[in-house]
């Protein structure tokens, strides 16, 4: 069993991701478990404030050291050799690559931060800093969100065919999928290519792995990503 853990303020952002499709059938068959563990739960003054002003002045509050790093030994406690992972957009970018490492721990903790940030000190106390990528968002629980479930799609027995994730975009050495298409064969006057109704499988594989150069080759020169 993959154990996650998620530090959050947020609990309940968590619920419907994690109650449809695919996570939902993993937890289901008890592939992962996740909980989540309140950060607020870990504040010492009456008023359970778990974030304050920056020294020296500036906007915005960051979340307090003191209940961070309480919750986080509190997460070490339950498990022991748990990956923390903090979400930041200061961090490390996520990659698929980051995702497959993931799968090899017994378990990660995600820690999501609101405000403008966390105290830095806090940082001596995760394993890893990550960011999903060079935008801000308003915390770290939809950043927490997808590193989970691309985590948890990776899983062994989580998906229908294992081919499937051998075949995704980016496992291949960051190479791209090519192409798919379904019914029917022509749409609005956009057609099928030919070779996908020829039957013929090697052929077939071959214009598969040229397009998917193809669009690698394309996605690096517009700085684009093109998605499944
Ligand atoms: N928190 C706010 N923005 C973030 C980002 N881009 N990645 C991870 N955590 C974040």
């Amino acid at each position: 069993m993959f154990h996650a853990q998620i530090l959050t303020l947020f609990p309940e952002f968590f619920d419907t991701p994690l109650s449809c499709s695919i996570p939902k059938r993993a937890i289901a068959a008890g592939i992962v478990d996740v909980d989540c563990i309140q950060l607020r739960d870990f504040a010492t003054d009456k008023h359970s404030k778990v974030d304050d002003a920056p020294y020296g002045g500036g906007p915005g509050m960051l979340m307090k050291p003191g209940p961070v790093v309480a919750a986080i030994r509190e997460a070490r406690k339950r498990q022991p050799d748990t990956h923390v992972v903090m979400l930041t957009p200061s961090g490390i970018s996520f990659t698929q690559a980051k995702a497959l490492e993931y799968t090899e721990k017994s378990g990660i903790t995600l820690l999501c931060g609101r405000y403008e940030g966390f105290d830095e000190r806090i940082c001596d106390y995760v394993d890893e800093e990550i960011s999903l990528g060079d935008y801000v968002l308003s915390g770290g629980e939809p950043a927490a969100l997808c590193v989970l479930d691309s985590v948890i799609r990776l899983l062994p027995d989580v998906l229908g065919s294992p081919e499937s994730a051998v075949l995704d975009s980016f496992t291949e050495e960051g190479i791209l999928d090519w192409p798919h298409y379904t019914r029917p064969e022509e749409f609005e006057g956009k057609h099928v290519p030919d070779v996908l109704l020829s039957g013929n499988h090697a052929k077939i594989e071959k214009w598969r792995h040229e397009q998917a150069i193809l669009r690698s080759r394309k996605a690096d020169l517009d700085g684009v990503k093109h998605d499944g």
